[in-house]
């Protein structure tokens, strides 16, 4: 998925965002999700009250179609607010906000490989139509070298531009001997592979 990722299109929309070709993928903040699609009661939260307020966007991946009403997905309400907003205690920001802006509800459809980017003031929320069916995601979490704070860096996969404008892993991170150690050089490694083999 990040090999695929570093060859697309969405790579330069990473690094826009970022506002930098210097990017540190935060492996700790990624995650890779089943969840059995079941009804949900509305809300939506913000990244910034439930992940981190440090992590500036998040890219969700769904890894089979997702249809509004038949596939549990990710949706978000629009246009984003401009700070962070009140919570109920789990950190919910309640039904109220989403049944007022009922009408910037946004739940896209995707193709398995699709993506979207959420920035962490984004209100977003899973979808739930109690179908029973399994929704498998992958979430990516980056963010500009110079930005990210130290404890976000363990594990993490640095990437930069090359002179011939090829983004690459230039350097990876996992201290003390915990099993992540093998991912991580794994998928640094898989993810040069790719580059290198120049598959899209
Ligand atoms: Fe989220």
């Amino acid at each position: 998925m990040i090999a695929l990722l570093l060859r697309s299109w969405a790579w330069k929309v990473v690094e826009t965002v970022c506002g930098s070709t210097d990017v540190v993928l935060l492996l700790a903040s990624c995650a890779a999700r089943h969840a059995i699609d079941k009804e949900l009661p509305i809300g939506a939260h913000q990244d910034c009250k439930v992940v981190s307020p440090d992590i500036p966007f998040s890219i969700w991946v769904p890894l089979h179609d997702v249809v509004p009403l038949r596939t549990s997905g990710l949706g978000f309400i629009v246009p984003p607010p401009s700070e962070m907003l009140p919570t109920l205690p789990h950190g919910d920001i309640g039904a109220d906000y989403v049944a007022e802006r009922v009408a910037g509800a946004w739940t896209p459809t995707y193709r398995a490989g699709d993506l979207t980017l959420h920035t962490k003031l984004s209100p977003h929320f899973t979808t739930g139509y109690g179908t029973r069916s399994d929704r498998y995601s992958f979430e990516i979490r980056a963010m500009a070298w110079t930005d990210a704070p130290e404890q976000l860096q363990d594990p993490a996969i640095y990437v930069r531009r090359r002179g011939d404008g090829a983004p690459v892993v230039v350097q990876t991170r996992c201290s003390g001997d915990t099993r992540a150690q093998a991912f991580v050089a794994k998928t640094a490694l898989l993810a040069a592979r790719g580059l290198s083999a120049g598959f899209a």
